[in-house]
C-alpha cells in the first residue's frame, strides 16, 4: 500500500508558457488531481535556460538545472514532460528518457508528426507511455476523443480550425475588411503570430496537428510528408467579402477523410457555408468535427493555445500516465489508437484525385461572350456551376470580377479547365481558386 502512495515525480523539461502554465495547474487543483490520480503528481525538478529567469516558479521541493540531460539522468524522476520544442534536441531527450523506462508527455506537434514511428517504436520496445494531448488542439481533449471516446465508430472525416492564429487572422480580414498583412500584424501585436509565423500561415502547424488525427482515426502511420499543405497568405479581401456575399467564410482547415481509393490529407482555406458551426469558430480559437458512422457528426471547440488551456491537456497525460504506468504494457490504450501490428497500409490520396466544391475568382474585360467561353469549358470538362455573380466594374475599371462556385468535381479537372479559362483573351491574369466544403455528411 506504501509503495502505491509514492507520489509521482515529473521532470519538466522547459519552463516557458506551457511549463508554467502545468505548474500553476498542478499546484492550484493538487487535491483534486491526487484524488484523481491516485497518487501526488509532483514536479521535482525542471530544467530551464536562465535559471533566474526561472526562480519565480520554484518551490522547495523542485530543483532547478540549466541541463536538460540532467533530468533524464535522474533515476528518481517517473514523467518527462517535454516542452522545448523544436526537433532535433526533444527528439534525442525523449529517446534518452524512453530508453531509461522513463513515461514521456509532450505538446510537440511538430516531434510526433515526423517522427512518431521512432518515437512509438522505442516506448514500445522499452514498456512506456508517450503522451501527446497538448500537441493538437491546446486544451481541447480531441486526442483521448477520437482515441478512446469515439473507439466503436468507423471514422469517416475529421475537419477542423487548429491553428488559432490564421484563425484569428482571417477573423479580422471578415470583420474589418482588412488584408492578410494587415490582419498578420494585428495578430503579431497581440501574441498570437510569432515574429517568424511562416509554421501558422503557411499551414505547417496545421498539417502537423491533422497528421497526427488522422494517423489515430484511420490507423494508418503518422506520414506528415505525404501531406498537401497550402496556407493563408494569398487570400485576399475580395475573396473573404465575396465569400461573404454568397453566404460562405472562409477558415483555415485541416481534412482527413477516408475514401475508397485512399485517405485525404489536406490542409488549405476553403469556403464553409455560413450556417455551420465551424464557420462561426472565431479569434484564436479551434474547433474540430468528427464523423463516425455510429455517433454521426460531433464538434469540439475550445482553446487551442496558451499557458492553461495547454497545461489542462498536459496534466490530463499526466494523471493518464500515473493512473496506468503500473498496468501491463500490452493492456494500455495504443499510442495510435490501433495495435501497432494492424496499422495500415492505405495510401495517401495525390491531391489531383481528391473530389470537392470550388469557389473561382476570374477578372476579365466586360465584353460579350467571355462568361459563355468560360461556362463552355467547365461544361466541356464536365463540371457543374452551382453559383455565379458577376460585380459591377468600379468606374475605373475595365476589369470585372466573376466568381464561381462549382459543385464537386475531381481537382484534377478543375485545374486543368483553369488553364484553358486563363488562356482566354479576355482573361486577366490568374484565377484564383479556392476549395469549398459543405461538412454536412
Ligand atoms: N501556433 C499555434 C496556433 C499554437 O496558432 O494555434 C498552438 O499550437
Amino acid at each position: 500500500m506504501e509503495a502505491i502512495m509514492k507520489p509521482i515525480k515529473v521532470g519538466l523539461l522547459g519552463l516557458g508558457i506551457v511549463g508554467g502554465g502545468t505548474l500553476t495547474v498542478l499546484r492550484r487543483n493538487a487535491v483534486e488531481i491526487t484524488r484523481r490520480a491516485g497518487r501526488e503528481i509532483i514536479v521535482t525538478m525542471a530544467a530551464v535556460r536562465d535559471l533566474e529567469k526561472a526562480r519565480k516558479y520554484a518551490a522547495a521541493d523542485m530543483q532547478l538545472t540549466d541541463n536538460p540531460f540532467a533530468i533524464i539522468d535522474n533515476p528518481d524522476i517517473d514523467i518527462v514532460v517535454e516542452m522545448i520544442g523544436g526537433v532535433t534536441l526533444a527528439k534525442e531527450l525523449i529517446l534518452m528518457a524512453i530508453a531509461r523506462g522513463k513515461h514521456v508527455v509532450t505538446a510537440n506537434k511538430a516531434l510526433i508528426a515526423c517522427h512518431a514511428t521512432e518515437i512509438f517504436a522505442a516506448a514500445q520496445q522499452y514498456g512506456v507511455m508517450v503522451a501527446f494531448e497538448a500537441a493538437v488542439g491546446g486544451g481541447i481533449p480531441i486526442i483521448k476523443a477520437i482515441r478512446e471516446g469515439l473507439t466503436a465508430n468507423r471514422i469517416e472525416w475529421i475537419a477542423g480550425i487548429i491553428n488559432g492564429t490564421t484563425n484569428f487572422i482571417l477573423s479580422e480580414m471578415r470583420d474589418k475588411g482588412t488584408e492578410f498583412a494587415d490582419a498578420l500584424l494585428a495578430a503579431q501585436e497581440l501574441g498570437y503570430a510569432e515574429a517568424d509565423p511562416a509554421f501558422d500561415i503557411e499551414g505547417i502547424d496545421a498539417a502537423h496537428k491533422l497528421t497526427i488525427m488522422s494517423a489515430i482515426a484511420f490507423g494508418i502511420p503518422v506520414q506528415f510528408d505525404c501531406a498537401h499543405i497550402e496556407g493563408i497568405t494569398k487570400l485576399t479581401g475580395d475573396d473573404v467579402k465575396y465569400a461573404e456575399q454568397l453566404g460562405y467564410r472562409i477558415k483555415l482547415l485541416g481534412i482527413t477523410k477516408r475514401t475508397p481509393k485512399g485517405i485525404e490529407l489536406r490542409v488549405h482555406p476553403a469556403l464553409i457555408p455560413e450556417r455551420r458551426l465551424l464557420a462561426n469558430v472565431d479569434g484564436a480559437m479551434n474547433a474540430i468535427l468528427v464523423k463516425g458512422d455510429a455517433v454521426g457528426i460531433t464538434l469540439y471547440y475550445g482553446a487551442g493555445a496558451g499557458a492553461e488551456p495547454t497545461a489542462s491537456s498536459v496534466v490530463a497525460d499526466l494523471v493518464d500516465v500515473t493512473r496506468m504506468h503500473t498496468a501491463d504494457p500490452n493492456n494500455r490504450v495504443p499510442h495510435l489508437a490501433f495495435q501497432p501490428d494492424t496499422l495500415s497500409a492505405e495510401p495517401i490520396l495525390p491531391m489531383g484525385e481528391v473530389r470537392t466544391a470550388y469557389y473561382l475568382r476570374l477578372r476579365a474585360i466586360d465584353e460579350a461572350g467571355v462568361l459563355a467561353d468560360v461556362t463552355r469549358i467547365l461544361a466541356d470538362s464536365d463540371i457543374s456551376i452551382d453559383a455565379m455573380i458577376q460585380k459591377e466594374p468600379e468606374i475605373t475599371r475595365t476589369l470585372v470580377d466573376i466568381v464561381i462556385l462549382t459543385h464537386r468535381c475531381i481537382e484534377k479537372d478543375i485545374d486543368a479547365a483553369m488553364l484553358e479559362i486563363e488562356a482566354l483573351p479576355a482573361i486577366s491574369g490568374k484565377i484564383a481558386r479556392i476549395r469549398l466544403e459543405h461538412l454536412d455528411r
